[in-house]
Parts: structure tokens; C-alpha cells; sequence
């Protein structure tokens, strides 16, 4: 057990065998447990009482703190006055006004919001939109999708289809979808260390696009999805003039650009999207985790109209004209929540907030270099990763233990591989980033 929980015995209260948990090491996590019992603000309350500082948002989606009354309340009134609407040939006012308050902040175009309840249907559901519309337009044989190596496009079939971490792919390589490519990742340390946001090399890269036109050509192409920031593979930022190039290359081609901005939507760039902030307007935008705080499960698609219409409008007018959708696609409560949430970015400039901690979240980050086993440090916006070097033969168990140690000190970090990641809430304070990244310094000291 480690300090941390050492002294709960959780298992004589809580009977830990039934819940097989998510991309855990069940084992390893059951037998020295960690368990979060409360939440307030940019604090975690731990089941033995320990206060823990949120460097992560959760999972990269409590953007504007944790449990906000705003949004409990607005969920609470919404479960006393309708639970649940079917959403196939019936609505409700609110899925309506929450599309209005999407589309408000996304880009100019982009206005036609498609709902559904976690980043891995958002993903599948942009998939399939652009399969549509390519079929809607007398373009049938387009059905080819490309993907980025190191993507997460989430966890469905079609996001592990499209998305390029082995480890998610490996045991269900022989069922994934057919007809996928993936154009090369971004990352290059030899280029690109210690880059303070967006690398300056690397533009050339977009290219790869080029290379699967003359493979299978472009006119069996429907789609490229990536994500702008690369986040769950550990933050690898866009070079600079990266993603224009794709944009360009897609544009020529007739091929839909879809940006997977699950983590990067709703002010973690200082923007409402890492689109409006980098000058590239996609085709497609998936979003999710901070699309309502989190506080009810929710993602959606916006689509631009052109591609909404060339669907819609190719229907007979009584027909359904996209055979897609979810029992609980905008779901009153998750529509309240995301009301109630826009509401409080707007009110309280939350992304603009971002915008404006982001020079002191790079300082603080990139302080770091030069202390032990560090790497590569990046960033961009409220979003950074710091890279660490493996231990011989245990990829992974370094940034572990810096994890664990910065948890036993009260800062939740994540990691994935040996790369350590960080994305506070946009109400973080400036001695709070101060305190996150003083505590990995701590931490990296007390790590073999
Ligand atoms: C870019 C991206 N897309 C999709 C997903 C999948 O989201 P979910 O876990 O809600 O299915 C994630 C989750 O981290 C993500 O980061």
C-alpha cells in the first residue's frame, strides 16, 4: 500500500471484485487502492481526507472546477421537469437551445451539432457522417478513413481503427475496420525538444497525406481525422504551418478534415477550440469532455453545413436521412449541464482565462529541465506533457511512481507511457501551477 491509502482498510467497507475497471491494472490498483469520496473547485477530497490539487481536469474534462452549483442545480431542475425524451422523432426545447450554445462558440460554419455521450461515439459518429455525405453526393466509392500514428480516436471499433496506439489495437487487430491508413506522427525529438508551443519544424509532415493519395488515390478517400493537439499519447503539439498544409492537401482532394477536439475543445488552448486558435477551420469538429464540465456524459459533432446539407438535403423530406444515433443523444440532464456550463465560460471568461495563464503554466513547465530523468518537456495552451527516460526493460514504471509520489504529496498528474501530462482546470491559480510543477520536481528527486 502506499502512504496514501495505507491507512484505509477499504476493503473491510467497500467490496472491490465486482467492478472490473477501465484501463487499469485492476490487480496492482485493488490491492493498494486509490479513491477519490469528494470534489470542490480545483480540489479532490481522497477517502482517508486528504486534499488533492486536480493538475489534470479529472480526464482532461472539468474545465471549470469541480462541482460547480451552477450545473448541479441546472441538472436538478432539469431531473425534476423531464427525465428523458426519446430523441428519434421526438425532442425536447433544451437539446435545441444546447446545439445553439455549441454552435455559438464553434467555428463560423460549423452549426450543425450532432449529439452523443463520450468521445469514442463523437468519433465514430464523425466517421460515419463523412461516409454519408460522400454516398449523399454520388461519391460512394470514397469509403477509405485515415488516421494519425499515436492518435486516440477513442475506443470504439472505429476509433481504434482510426486511431494509431498499439496498445489499444494490438488483441482486436484482425477486426478492425477495413480500408483505414494512417499518415505519420508529428513527434521528433532530435527537432523538436523543449519547443515552447508550437515546434517550428515539422510542417513538412502533412506531406504524408500525399504519399496515401498516390497509394490509394484521393478519390477513395473519405476522410482524415486527427487530433490538433495530440493528447492521451502525451501532448505532441502541431508543428507550425502543420496543420494549414493538411488542410490544403485535403481541400485539393475533395476529402473531409475532421478535427477530434474531445480534449482540446472549450477553452483548453485559451480558445473555444484549438481551431479557432491555430487558423484552421476543419470540415468535422468531435468534442466531449468539457463540453459540460463532465458532470453528465455527453460529446457531439459539429458539422459544417455543406456537409450537414449534402446529407439532409439528399433525403426525400419523410425519410430518415442518417441512419445514426444514440437512446441517450441529447439527453435532457447532459443538455442542462452543457447550458449551465457554457454559461459559466461565458460569464466568467474562462477561456480567456486559459488564454492568460498559459505564459506562466510554459514557465513553470518548462522549469523542469535539467531535473532528473527529464527529457523533453512541451506545451501549448493549459496542456502539457514532460517526458521522461525509460527504466531499462519497465517502460512506463518511472512516470508511475512520479505519479504516485506526486499524489501522496496532493497533486493529481496523469501519465501515460513515461510521459507525465497536465491540464488543470481554467480556474487554476497561479501559485497552483506553481505548487503542481513544484511538486513533480520533488517527486523526480525522490524517483530511482
Ligand atoms: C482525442 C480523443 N478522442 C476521443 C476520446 C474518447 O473519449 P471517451 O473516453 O469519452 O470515449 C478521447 C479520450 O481521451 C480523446 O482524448
Amino acid at each position: 500500500m502506499n502512504a496514501l491509502t495505507e491507512n484505509v482498510s477499504l476493503s473491510k467497507e467497500v467490496d472491490m471484485e465486482n467492478f472490473w475497471m477501465p484501463f487499469t491494472a485492476n490487480k496492482q490498483f485493488k490491492a493498494a487502492p486509490r479513491i477519490l469520496k469528494s470534489a470542490k473547485g480545483m480540489y479532490f477530497t481522497t477517502i482517508d481526507d486528504k486534499k488533492v490539487l486536480d493538475a489534470s481536469s479529472g480526464l482532461w474534462c472539468v474545465n471549470a472546477g469541480h462541482c460547480r452549483d451552477e450545473i448541479t442545480e441546472a441538472v436538478h431542475k432539469q431531473m425534476m421537469e423531464l427525465d428523458y425524451a426519446p430523441p428519434f422523432q421526438m425532442a425536447h426545447p433544451i437539446a435545441f437551445e444546447a446545439a445553439k450554445a455549441i454552435a455559438a462558440v464553434m467555428p463560423a460554419g460549423l452549426d450543425r451539432i450532432f449529439f452523443a455521450n463520450s468521445g469514442s461515439e463523437a468519433v465514430d459518429t464523425a466517421l460515419k457522417i463523412a461516409l454519408a455525405y460522400h454516398r449523399a453526393r454520388g461519391d460512394g466509392q470514397r469509403t477509405r478513413l485515415i488516421g494519425r500514428e499515436r492518435g486516440y480516436s477513442g475506443v470504439g471499433f472505429g476509433g481504434i481503427s482510426v486511431g494509431g496506439i498499439l496498445a489499444n489495437r494490438k488483441a482486436y487487430s484482425g477486426a478492425l475496420i477495413p480500408g483505414v491508413d494512417h499518415i505519420s506522427h508529428t513527434h521528433n525529438l532530435a527537432e523538436m525538444a523543449y519547443s515552447k508551443g508550437q515546434p517550428a519544424w515539422g510542417a513538412h509532415l502533412a506531406d504524408d497525406l500525399e504519399r496515401l493519395c498516390a497509394l490509394h488515390d484521393p478519390s477513395t478517400i473519405a476522410a482524415v481525422i486527427v487530433e490538433p493537439v495530440a493528447g492521451s499519447t502525451g501532448v505532441l503539439v502541431p508543428p507550425q504551418g502543420y496543420l494549414q498544409r493538411l488542410r490544403e492537401i485535403c481541400t485539393k482532394h475533395g476529402i473531409l478534415l475532421i478535427f477530434d477536439e474531445v480534449i482540446t475543445g472549450f477553452g483548453r488552448l485559451g480558445k473555444a477550440t484549438a481551431s479557432e486558435l491555430l487558423g484552421v477551420t476543419p470540415d468535422i469538429i468531435t468534442m466531449a469532455k468539457a463540453m459540460n464540465n463532465a458532470a453528465i456524459p455527453m460529446s457531439g459533432v459539429a458539422a459544417s453545413r455543406h456537409v450537414h446539407d449534402a446529407i439532409v438535403n439528399a433525403g426525400s423530406g419523410t425519410a430518415i436521412e442518417f441512419f445514426h444515433g444514440y437512446t441517450y443523444s441529447a439527453h435532457p440532464a447532459a443538455a442542462a449541464a452543457c447550458l449551465a456550463t457554457q454559461e459559466i465560460y461565458r460569464k466568467e471568461k474562462l477561456f480567456e482565462r486559459s488564454a492568460s495563464l498559459a505564459p506562466k503554466f510554459e514557465k513553470e513547465i518548462h522549469a523542469l529541465r535539467g531535473e532528473p530523468f527529464v527529457k523533453d518537456i512541451r506545451n501549448l495552451g493549459l496542456m502539457g506533457a514532460v517526458e521522461l527516460d525509460s527504466r531499462d526493460g519497465a517502460p512506463g514504471a518511472r512516470a508511475y511512481d512520479v505519479f504516485l509520489k506526486c499524489m501522496e504529496k496532493g497533486v493529481l498528474a496523469r501519465f501515460t507511457g513515461d510521459i507525465m501530462t497536465f491540464s488543470p482546470p481554467l480556474i487554476v491559480s497561479e501559485g497552483q501551477i506553481e505548487e503542481i510543477f513544484s511538486t513533480v520536481k520533488k517527486a523526480l528527486h525522490e524517483t530511482a
